[in-house]
């Protein structure tokens, strides 16, 4: 295995940054100046380099077109007041990233890329890291299937990159759900534990039907029997029924979310009561109905704590009631304290770039 002592930066001649509206920042849709590219051929990884963002050219035999082995990772980097830049438990995304890859059947990456490697990007683009409350540097580091043939077979070669985008809030307000039972995002001994690019594509159309419906998201339920609540399509939901929080465990087909086990521990410490076992749909519409279902939310790095307004479910819709002193807003505010380094953290998550 190869080892970064030095990364080769390649820095652009012509910055974008000054074209950006720092205040008015969308999620994910402008790009920092730099990306980490490394490529894997001949059974390993060669030496990554950072380069000017730029588009990348494909053969079009190339797997990733035709298998869809791809996996990614969400991350965010955070500027404090004082200007230092942070992440929030890097090393839990290259275990997930390369758990990803193996179930793809894809080549794990060493640590030492991944992180080092995003360090140096960051230091690079530190200037890209917004200041402004709320907003992030949203990271994406990817792998695909860059090697040819139409064989239905893992490729031979694969890229790796890491690209990032200064953002602000992924959904601009409460989020309305829709309670799914006829698609399924995931099944037993399947990759919904991946963070695979095609669970997403995979999810795209019944969302497009529930956004026709009025709603802004779809909760995935289990696939055998929908009886059960299990996340949301870049989420993971925790549901308050009086005064206990809980989440479905995770399984094969949940992914294992970082903000979610982040979540659990702070809601402990916090002397929350939690539980992580299944949601029956019939218990949280009952809830609904009887006035004991307090809150619903979503948890992700992109979404941090995204407040739920409300769900349907059989052609019912069901509203949540407005909480001045939510546990959402509580977790909220305590993991972003931490995040932004505004706290103690007496978790040991925060890593100083
Ligand atoms: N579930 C899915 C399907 C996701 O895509 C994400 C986002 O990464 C999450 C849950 C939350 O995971 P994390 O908190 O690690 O970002
Ligand atoms: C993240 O929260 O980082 C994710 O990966 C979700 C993504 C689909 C926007």
């Amino acid at each position: 295995m190869n080892s970064i002592a030095q990364i080769v930066v390649e820095k652009t001649k012509s910055s974008k940054i000054g074209q950006v509206d720092f205040d008015h920042l969308s999620f994910g849709n402008i790009f920092s100046d730099h990306m980490l590219v490394c490529d894997y051929r001949n059974g390993a990884w060669e030496l990554p380099k950072i380069i000017p963002y730029q588009p990348i050219s494909l053969d079009p035999a190339s797997k990733i077109f035709h298998y869809g082995q791809s996996i990614f990772e969400g991350m965010k980097a955070y500027k404090d007041k004082e200007g230092s830049i942070w992440l929030f438990r890097p090393l839990d995304n290259h275990k997930r990233f390369n758990i990803s890859a193996k179930r793809m059947a894809m080549p794990e990456l060493p640590e030492e890329f991944f992180l080092e490697g995003l360090k140096t990007l960051l230091r690079v683009d530190e200037a890209w890291i917004p200041k402004k409350e709320g907003s992030s540097l949203y990271i994406r580091p990817f792998m695909f299937a860059s090697g040819k043939g139409f064989h239905a077979s893992p490729a031979d070669e694969y890229k790796f990159i890491i690209a990032s985008a200064p953002s602000g809030a992924y959904f601009s307000g409460k989020v309305k759900v829709l309670i799914e039972e006829t698609y399924s995002r995931s099944a037993n001994g399947g990759v919904g534990y991946a963070k695979a690019g095609g669970n997403y594509a995979g999810q795209f159309y019944p969302t497009q039907l529930a956004i026709q419906k009025g709603y802004n998201q779809v909760i995935w339920t289990d696939d055998n029997t929908h009886e059960y609540i299990e996340e949301a399509g870049a989420m993971n939901i925790f549901v308050r029924i009086k005064d206990t929080l809980i989440t479905a465990p995770t399984s094969d087909r949940i992914l294992d979310g970082i903000t979610r086990k982040s979540i659990l521990d702070i809601a402990k410490d916090e002397g929350m009561q939690t539980e992580v076992r299944k949601i029956n749909v019939s218990e949280v519409v009952e809830a609904a109905k009887n006035g004991t279902l307090m809150e619903m939310f979503g948890a992700g790095t992109a979404a941090v704590i995204s407040p739920i307004s409300g769900f349907g479910y059989r052609n019912k819709d069901y509203e949540l009631p407005e909480l001045a002193n939510s546990y959402g807003a509580r977790l909220k505010k305590r993991i972003t304290d931490i995040q932004y380094n505004r706290t103690e953290d007496p978790f040991g998550w925060r890593y100083r770039v």
